[in-house]
């Protein structure tokens, strides 16, 4: 759980210093440094940052192939486009990474190079950001969370905003094309918005994006059935024993349930709700995303949360592209709470009523 903590956390900051060094990147080529601040300690700052990049973008990479249950493979970190596993959304983030080596291996050895040979090399750092977002958006399991998927979208907007704020000020080309320029930059910010709605938010995205049915655990065999469909656990009614933690943020706050599911078929289980106070002091859960790792070498299923009841969670799971399966976690006692306990049921209906919803999800 703690690898698939830092995978997700280590590339959404790597997210935030790549959209910030980029932001200094075009300020820096404009002319621009803070009065107080000499030259070239705006300078040294962009090249930290672009090294704390690197730390980050390794970090990232170690911890999705330690975490045995992505099936990414070592190859796929540096061949775009060869992992079972979301390949064409994933081969954007290695794609990247490569375009960022080159980057960044350049500019290490500048003073062995023609300049405009680095400078040439250093404009892909304009194609390797934009391909990282469509990375993050396209395979990040988080996007759908309201505060994540803000997050991505504001990176975009502030890039937008000082690619324009640069055209702007520049005196090539000619005002007409530059105009058509900032138009198009502009527009990105909704393009991406419209596009995110179409794809990635909806329900349904993990299977079209390539997430495959056999999820294997770092070369452990997967459960499959009959025609190599995966095969889903028997129904169980497991125990489920973890914490539940809460953090605020914009107009709302998140709860975290996370433990161990003890019977059955074992495993993971992590729900994240996104919550806001109604007036009467009551909290109301906006949406849930739930995922759920049985023991090594299984599937890992992922959903929503479907309903809401006192101390309980309804929701759907689906592996892959197989078909959604209903879950229900009830849970005794105050929520947050650092320890909690309660019962898992999955892959049946229980009392209660999962199962009403017939939807995939992601
Ligand atoms: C500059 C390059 C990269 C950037 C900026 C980046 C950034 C991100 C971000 C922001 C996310 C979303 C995290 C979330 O939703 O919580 C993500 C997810 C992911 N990245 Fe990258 N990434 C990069 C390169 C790579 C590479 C080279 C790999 C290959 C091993 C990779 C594998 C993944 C995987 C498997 C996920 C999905 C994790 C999940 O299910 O949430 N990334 N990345």
């Amino acid at each position: 759980m703690t690898l698939w903590y830092l995978a997700r956390g280590s590339g959404l900051v790597l997210l935030a210093v790549l959209t910030v060094n980029l932001v200094m990147g075009i300020a820096i080529q404009g002319g621009w440094h803070p009065e107080s601040w000499p030259r070239f300690a705006v300078q040294a700052v962009h090249r930290n940052l672009a090294l704390l990049a690197v730390v980050l973008l390794t970090i990232h990479v170690v911890t999705i192939e330690l975490d045995p249950f992505v099936p990414v493979g070592w190859w796929a970190a540096l061949v775009p486009f060869v992992s079972p596993y979301r390949p064409f959304w994933l081969g954007l983030g290695t794609l990247s990474l490569d375009l960022m080596a080159a980057v960044v291996v350049t500019s290490l050895l500048r003073s062995h190079l023609r300049p405009r040979w680095w400078r040439v090399i250093h404009w892909l750092t304009y194609v390797s950001w934009p391909v990282a977002v469509l990375h993050s958006l396209g395979t990040g399991t988080d996007t759908k969370l309201t505060w994540v998927f803000g997050f991505e979208l504001g990176c975009v907007g502030l890039v937008a905003t000082t690619v324009i704020f640069r055209v702007a000020r520049a005196t090539r080309p000619r005002v007409a094309v530059r105009g058509v320029i900032m138009a198009a930059v502009a527009a990105t910010p909704m393009a991406v918005l419209a596009w995110s709605a179409a794809g990635p938010l909806q329900s349904g995205w993990a299977r079209q994006a390539g997430t495959p049915t056999t999820a294997l655990a770092s070369g452990a065999p997967a459960s499959t059935g009959a025609g190599g469909q995966a095969s889903l656990p028997a129904p169980f009614t497991a125990r489920f024993v973890g914490s539940a933690t809460s953090s605020a943020g914009g107009n709302g706050e998140t709860i975290t349930i996370s433990g161990q599911v003890q019977g059955g078929v074992g495993g993971q289980l992590l729900v994240s709700l996104s919550a806001s106070q109604l007036p009467d002091g009551t909290i109301a859960v906006d949406q849930g995303s739930v995922t759920y790792r049985p023991a090594p070498g299984s599937l890992v299923y992922t959903g929503r949360v479907v309903s809401v009841g006192p101390g309980s969670l309804i929701m759907r799971l689906a592996a892959g592209g197989g078909q959604s399966e209903p879950a229900e976690l009830t849970i005794s006692g105050p929520v947050p709470a650092s320890s909690v306990s309660g019962l898992f049921y999955f892959g049946s209906a229980p009392a209660g009523g999962a199962g009403q919803d017939g939807g995939q999800d992601s």
